[in-house]
């Protein structure tokens, strides 16, 4: 695994062993049924370098909405959004494959379209690679992009930049219909070239079977341990929100760790305690 020191003036990570290059896709593909695929959601620079070390895939998501921007859904998220936040954490990462989200209303019109609106995501950010939501109605977009040098993680199951067509984030996949819709999806995408497949708030079974459906390896949220990695939103995982979905694990309690430091600072404040000699200027 590699390790990094930040150059102080700068912010700038150095890692070490200095990388010879980033994950690319053909060794993400190829981890199909092997050493699961370590994911999580980056926004920024910084967490961009705190996360890197540890992650094969940084997935700018356009969860970024609610996360960043306090949106009500994804529906909103803009492609300069999704541009900005995909430069910067290209720029604070050097060993995992940096995806950016495709954002609501920038592909499903047309696969011209979507070429037009990925081009601009890929040059603009660095990154090597994109996400769209949507199975069968999607795949002759996932073909057409990839086929011209852009590669696809495909998204399906539950699908939040659909919550208004959805009624809501309700795991999908309960009834025998909706489970053969969600392993016909997950079929069709794949078979049209994505290199990964996010399978988002499915029933467990369905999860299972998809993952041996299809020739990707699958990426896991809300779906099952069998999938061949896992994804998270990272600030959900590190306790940021008090209520998160059910099948968020949190590993962190940042929401404590920033409410007990911003107490501290208040009190100091109040009590003049704060700056102390350590943090003035005196001419020598
Ligand atoms: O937008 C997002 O963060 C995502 C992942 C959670 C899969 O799509």
């Amino acid at each position: 695994m590699s390790t990094y020191t930040i150059d102080s003036s700068t912010s700038r990570a150095n890692p070490q062993p200095t990388p010879g290059k980033r994950l690319t896709v053909p060794a993400l593909r190829a981890r199909k049924g092997g050493e699961p695929i370590v994911a999580l959601t980056a926004y920024t620079m910084r967490t961009a370098q705190l996360l890197d070390p540890h992650c094969d895939l940084l997935l700018v998501g356009d969860s970024l909405g609610q996360v960043i921007y306090g949106l009500p859904s994804t529906v909103p998220v803009t492609l300069d959004m999704m541009c900005n936040h995909g430069a910067a954490v290209v720029r604070g990462s050097w060993h995992a494959l940096v995806a950016v989200d495709m954002p609501f209303g920038s592909y499903e019109e047309s696969p011209e379209q979507a070429f037009r609106n990925a081009a601009r995501i890929m040059k603009e950010t660095g990154a090597a690679a994109v996400k769209l939501e949507g199975g069968e109605a999607m795949a002759e977009t996932v073909a057409f992009l990839s086929q011209r040098g852009i590669p696809v993680i495909g998204h399906v199951g539950l699908t939040p930049q659909a919550v208004n067509a959805l009624g809501g984030y309700r795991a999908r996949g309960r009834d025998d219909a909706e489970a053969a819709k969600i392993l016909a999806d997950s079929r069709a995408v794949a078979d049209a070239g994505c290199f990964l497949l996010v399978l988002e708030g499915v029933m467990e079974e369905i999860a299972v079977e998809a993952t041996k459906a299809v020739a990707c390896p699958t990426i896991g949220i809300g779906a099952s341990a069998q999938c061949d990695g896992q994804i998270l939103v990272t600030e959900d995982m590190l306790g940021l929100f008090e209520r998160t979905p059910r099948f968020v694990r949190k590993f962190g309690d940042l929401a404590g760790e920033i409410s007990q430091a911003a107490e501290a600072y208040a009190a100091e404040v109040k009590a003049r305690s704060f700056p102390g000699e350590g943090q003035i200027y005196r001419p020598k």
